[in-house]
């Protein structure tokens, strides 16, 4: 199970219980470069994820320091940075590894606005484009159903809580963010493409096809190997291409 993920190896690794997380800072306001700030940190002292480390480094340290949290669960997206080299969810980065040092940043190839925290408006303003919703133009009878065969179907496709840490991974995403949709919006536009309860299939996929917005991706996989959800996005772009190529 631990060998899926290449964050860490729980088992082989000894506990260094003294560290040190050195974190990125930026706050365009009031200088002109970003600097890193170094905090050490006794895992005795604070619970035993990333995050946990943050919220008490903000807590007893450095009150200015600051990142998106929320749930503490590995359910709402916000604390997506990248943790030593891998964009993960801080929330469900295990802290008791053999690193001495951590080092964080927000995620890559995104603006900053403060610190860790991303600016993701343009990534929300693509996740509207492929119309997350369902759209069924048959009269409704009270509510759609589904066979549990065709529910299946979204398994690894819903637990998606656009995180975007695959997409921040992504080089054809780094290089052209602004016509290439990413992997995290692509796996949600085929959570809607295999969604039975739409109607709306082909001008979903009409919509994809498109040498940018979709067939920009070389299949690399940084996406899937990142994905803290263990979802598999790259799977996802090759499953909307091939249902394109079957128009
Ligand atoms: S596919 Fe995984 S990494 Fe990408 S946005 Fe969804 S949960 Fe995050
Ligand atoms: S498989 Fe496609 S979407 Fe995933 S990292 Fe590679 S190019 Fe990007
Ligand atoms: S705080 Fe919600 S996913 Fe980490």
């Amino acid at each position: 199970m631990f060998l899926y993920n290449n964050k860490l190896n729980l088992f082989s690794l000894a506990k260094i219980s003294q560290k040190y997380l050195r974190v990125y800072r930026w706050n365009p306001f009031l200088y002109k470069k970003p600097w890193f700030n170094i905090y050490p940190i006794s895992i005795d002292s604070c619970g035993p994820m990333v995050l946990d480390a943050l919220i008490w480094i903000k807590n007893s340290q450095d009150s200015t320091l600051t990142f998106r949290r929320s749930c503490r669960e590995g359910i709402c997206g916000s604390c997506s940075m990248n943790i030593n080299g891998v964009n993960t969810l801080a929330c469900l980065r295990i802290l008791n590894t053999s690193e001495k040092f951590i080092t964080i940043y927000p995620l890559p190839h995104m603006y900053v606005i403060k610190d860790l925290v991303p600016d993701l408006t343009y990534f929300y303003s693509q996740y509207k484009l492929i119309s997350p919703w369902l759209i069924n133009s048959k009269p409704s009878q009270g509510e759609y159903l589904q066979s549990k065969l065709d529910r299946l179907e979204l398994d690894g496709l819903y637990e998606c809580i656009l995180c975007a840490c695959c997409s921040a991974s992504c080089p054809s995403y780094w290089w052209n963010q602004d016509k290439y949709l990413g992997p995290a919006i692509l796996l949600q536009a085929y959570r809607w493409v295999a969604e039975s309860r739409d109607s709306n299939m082909v001008s979903r996929l009409n919509f994809l096809n498109h040498k940018m917005r979709l067939f920009r991706c070389h299949t690399i996989m940084n996406c899937s190997k990142t994905c803290p959800k263990f979802l598999n996005p790259g799977k996802a772009i090759a499953l909307l291409k091939y249902k394109i190529s079957a128009l």
